[in-house]
């Protein structure tokens, strides 16, 4: 059967479904890869209007489940290894060593991170990395540090926690980075790249929507990377989310976005600061 048009009130109907649980916003012109994937999930249901899987996913008791296959289709979980090179400068040159001597200061050893919306784990494992190259090996071990990473895609996260990648998902991981937190296996085609055990360890993942103002349990934390998640959002949910993430950070801790995501952000206590080429953002009370 061929896939029938969306027509203009279905797909009013399904950009604001997905945008209200989600944040993703569907623009008219990415209307078509709503349609494709719709009808994909459709064609697996064996149901023939989009008006009935909207029925479906809204009031069917499977109607959660399908939602969550529809949601891996819809979302965009691309990611690689210390993604934004000035932000991991900026990180390991002067956010992590201020961090870490105040704590110190304060006879503190504990160091909380968080990668808001971490995809297949890129994202949260390289923030483990970086503070295993700032800390150093005679220091590692005096630290209490937790890297959470979340997201909203269950798939995604079964990946993350995985922490196995093809050789092309580290191909633009620096090599000595790669040769110290990250273990080969298999070979030729076949070769892949285990997250090494001492990196592993500070990580964990866990589903939380970044939407959905009741999720956001993960508090003081010093570190968040919220990068490439709020662009397909609409401005007013990107600053929505943005000031519960500054809630999140404890005082003296970092917001990192994406250069670009949130423009003229402006929130009390909160700072922005150039560090390296990265704008980042301080809370000061
Ligand atoms: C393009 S990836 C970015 C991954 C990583 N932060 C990076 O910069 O490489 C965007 C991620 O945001 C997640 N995401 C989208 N909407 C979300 C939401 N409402 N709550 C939590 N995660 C969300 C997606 O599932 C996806 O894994």
């Amino acid at each position: 059967m061929s896939r029938p048009d969306l027509s203009a009130s279905e797909y009013e109907l399904w950009r604001d479904l997905v945008a209200q649980r989600c944040g993703l916003y569907f623009t008219p012109s990415r209307k078509h890869f709503l349609q494709a994937r719709l009808w994909e999930r459709m064609q697996q249901r064996q149901i023939k209007q989009y008006s009935d899987y909207y029925h479906f996913v809204l009031y069917n008791p499977q109607g959660k489940r399908e939602w969550g296959q529809l949601l891996d289709l819809l979302l965009n979980n691309e990611s690689s290894f210390f993604r934004h090179a000035p932000s991991y400068k900026a990180l390991q040159r002067h956010v992590l060593p201020a961090l870490m001597q105040a704590k110190r200061r304060q006879k503190m050893n504990h160091l909380a991170i968080w990668s808001a919306g971490c995809a297949n784990g890129q994202e949260a494992y390289s923030l483990a990395m970086a503070f295993h190259e700032v800390a150093g090996p005679d220091e590692t071990w005096l630290w209490q540090v937790k890297v959470w990473g979340s997201d909203i895609s269950r798939q995604s996260l079964r990946k993350a926690r995985n922490g196995r990648y093809r050789p092309c998902d580290v191909r633009t991981m620096p090599a000595p980075l790669r040769r110290n937190y990250m273990t080969v296996g298999g070979n030729g085609r076949d070769a892949y790249y285990d997250v090494a055990e001492p990196v592993k360890r500070l990580v964990q993942f866990t589903e939380l929507n970044l939407t959905n103002p009741d999720s956001y349990w993960l508090t003081a934390q010093d570190v968040i990377f919220c990068q490439n998640v709020l662009i397909y959002f609409q401005a007013a949910q990107r600053i929505e989310i943005v000031e519960q993430l500054c809630q999140c950070l404890s005082p003296g801790g970092y917001l990192f976005l994406a250069p670009a995501e949130v423009v003229g952000f402006n929130y009390p206590g909160i700072k922005p600061v150039r560090l390296e080429e990265s704008l980042v953002y301080q809370r000061v009370e």
